[in-house]
């Protein structure tokens, strides 16, 4: 699953160089409707506020997102993985 994310970041440097600016733009809303949709079923979003929750930067939350959807037995696209690392950070994590 590793080489899904880097393919993840070296599209996201395409998009971003070939289109508009604003075309890269990770949808928070549409993230938040899936987690809402396949997330549920094991944890709720106690695990990502909880004061010593697991991840500690982008990079793990991508690689969990990876885990977790297979758990969840979903297969996100790339968008949908991306709007849902946006929406987690975004609501929760807050990495920079
Ligand atoms: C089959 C059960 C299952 C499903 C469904 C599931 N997860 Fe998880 N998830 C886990 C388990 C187990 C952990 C680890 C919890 C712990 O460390 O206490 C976890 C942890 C996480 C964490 C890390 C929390 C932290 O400590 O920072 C994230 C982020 C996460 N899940 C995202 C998702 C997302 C997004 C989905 C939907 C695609 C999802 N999970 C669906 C089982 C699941």
């Amino acid at each position: 699953m590793k080489h899904i994310f880097s393919v993840a970041a070296a599209s996201a440097f395409l998009v971003g160089a070939s289109l508009a600016s604003s075309a890269w733009a990770a949808d928070v809303a549409q993230g938040k409707k899936i987690v809402q949709e396949h997330c549920t079923a094991c944890h709720g979003t106690e695990v990502y506020s909880r004061p010593n929750h697991r991840m500690k930067s982008l990079d793990m939350l991508h690689a969990q997102i990876g885990r977790c959807q297979k758990a969840a037995g979903v297969k996100l696209t790339k968008q949908q993985a991306d709007d849902v690392v946006a929406y987690l950070n975004q609501t929760f994590y807050k990495f920079k």
